[in-house]
């Protein structure tokens, strides 16, 4: 076994940020595996050019023989398993594809890695990890003075994406308590930060509003969620890899609810402090609020107190300093902005927002 891990969706937002932490910091060898969906950037990791510490296999987790083969190939002493479908209107639109990626995919990964492992001396099979990183979405959704998701809180998933990720977060648990494969599990709440495809609130938002386009807000837009800035659930991840117990969960959260009407009108004061002002007004007058979506979960909040009682990791960024950062972070790369403004996301787009912004 070598010094090497495997990642899956790496040239996603999260993986991406983890790959660039994970080899800042460890400066061990990643081996990424994508399949490059809409959602999949390999531009995101251009920094790593011709670096030897890293290298990205196109292709797909569902694919067992080529997850055995790369398995066979690196010997990894670690998977870190980001691979999946992550936005809930795009899985309330087709549901289909999450199942596949979701619940296949993270199944034929577990299974591979189970046969790889069994293979591995004793030693080797004590050191090697499977890190399955899950959301908050699973433990359903919160009234306004319930207390936060803890890792006991029964799982209610309430869309077709939360779903397929309790799914995989079961069939995770399962590898671990039949087999003994050594399964760790992380449910973290929203992420923001650099390298954020622009069809999630934050990253949209910053974007409609430096195009004066209009903010659409679903619902009343008093839903909370707990944001976390991505570069500490990538300093969580890597606590949990090294030292977290085998077979637990973890929940990992930023201590930051805010509704989704304080987060874009804050969004709105700094687009309007870093550019130049419309000629119609404060960008706040560009919130328009738009038909919800279906089924749309009203709180998330997560009760973070296991990760630091037994690994001592607190979310280091301050909500707003977290987020003045993310606002000058896409004002400054209009480069990659443009890379992905394209077919994707302008289908997507005209699909999701057409219908709600005609009301
Ligand atoms: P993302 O959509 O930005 O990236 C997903 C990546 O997975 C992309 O690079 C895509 O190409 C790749 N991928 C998709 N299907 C694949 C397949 N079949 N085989 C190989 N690669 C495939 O997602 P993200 O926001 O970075 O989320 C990463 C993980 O973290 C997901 O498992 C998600 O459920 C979880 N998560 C996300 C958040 C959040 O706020 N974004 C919060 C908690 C948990
Ligand atoms: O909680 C963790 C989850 O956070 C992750 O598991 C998911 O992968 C990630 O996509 C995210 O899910 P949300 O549905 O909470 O994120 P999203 O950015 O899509 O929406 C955040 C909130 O903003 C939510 O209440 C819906 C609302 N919203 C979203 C969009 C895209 C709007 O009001 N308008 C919008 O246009």
């Amino acid at each position: 076994m070598r010094d090497t891990i495997l990642v899956t969706g790496g040239a996603g937002f999260i993986g991406s940020n983890f790959i660039l932490s994970w080899i800042g910091a460890a400066g061990a060898r990643v081996v990424n595996l994508d399949l490059l969906t809409y959602a999949g950037n390999p531009g995101n990791l251009s920094s790593l050019d011709g670096d030897s510490r890293y290298q990205l296999v196109r292709g797909d987790i569902s694919n067992a023989d080529l997850v055995s083969s790369l398995l066979r190939e690196h010997q990894p002493r670690a998977i870190v398993h980001f691979a999946a479908e992550s936005h809930v209107d795009r899985s309330i639109a087709s549901p289909g594809a999450f199942i596949r990626t979701n619940v296949q995919g993270t199944f034929v990964l577990l299974d591979q890695t189970l046969s790889y492992w069994s293979k591995l001396s004793e030693a080797d099979q004590a050191m090697f990890r499977f890190l399955h990183v899950s959301t908050d979405e699973v433990y359903g959704s919160l009234g306004p003075d319930d207390p936060a998701f803890s890792e006991t809180t029964p799982y209610s998933p309430n869309s077709p994406y939360a779903a397929s990720k309790a799914a995989s977060d079961h069939l995770a648990r399962a590898y671990h308590h039949t087999w003994g494969l050594p399964v760790l599990t992380t449910n973290c709440s929203n992420n923001y930060g650099p390298f954020q495809f622009p069809e999630k609130l934050i990253p949209l938002v910053i974007l409609n509003a430096l195009e004066g386009k209009a903010l659409p807000v679903y619902g009343d837009g008093k839903n909370v969620r707990d944001w976390l800035f991505v570069e500490d659930h990538c300093a969580a991840i890597r606590a949990v890899l090294e030292r977290g117990r085998v077979g637990e969960t973890y929940n990992i959260g930023g201590n930051s609810e805010r509704t989704n009407i304080e987060v874009v009108k804050l969004i709105c004061d700094l687009v309007d402090e870093m550019r130049p002002a419309l000629p119609s007004g404060p960008r706040r007058n560009l919130v328009t609020f738009v038909k919800d979506r279906p089924g749309h979960d009203r709180r998330y909040a997560i009760d973070a107190s296991k990760l630091e009682r037994e690994l001592g990791w607190q979310p280091g960024e301050r909500f707003e300093n977290g987020l003045r950062k993310t606002v000058r972070w896409y004002l400054d790369h209009s480069s990659w902005v443009e890379s992905v403004q394209t077919g994707a996301y302008l289908e997507w787009i005209a699909q999701n927002y057409t219908e709600r912004l005609a009301i």
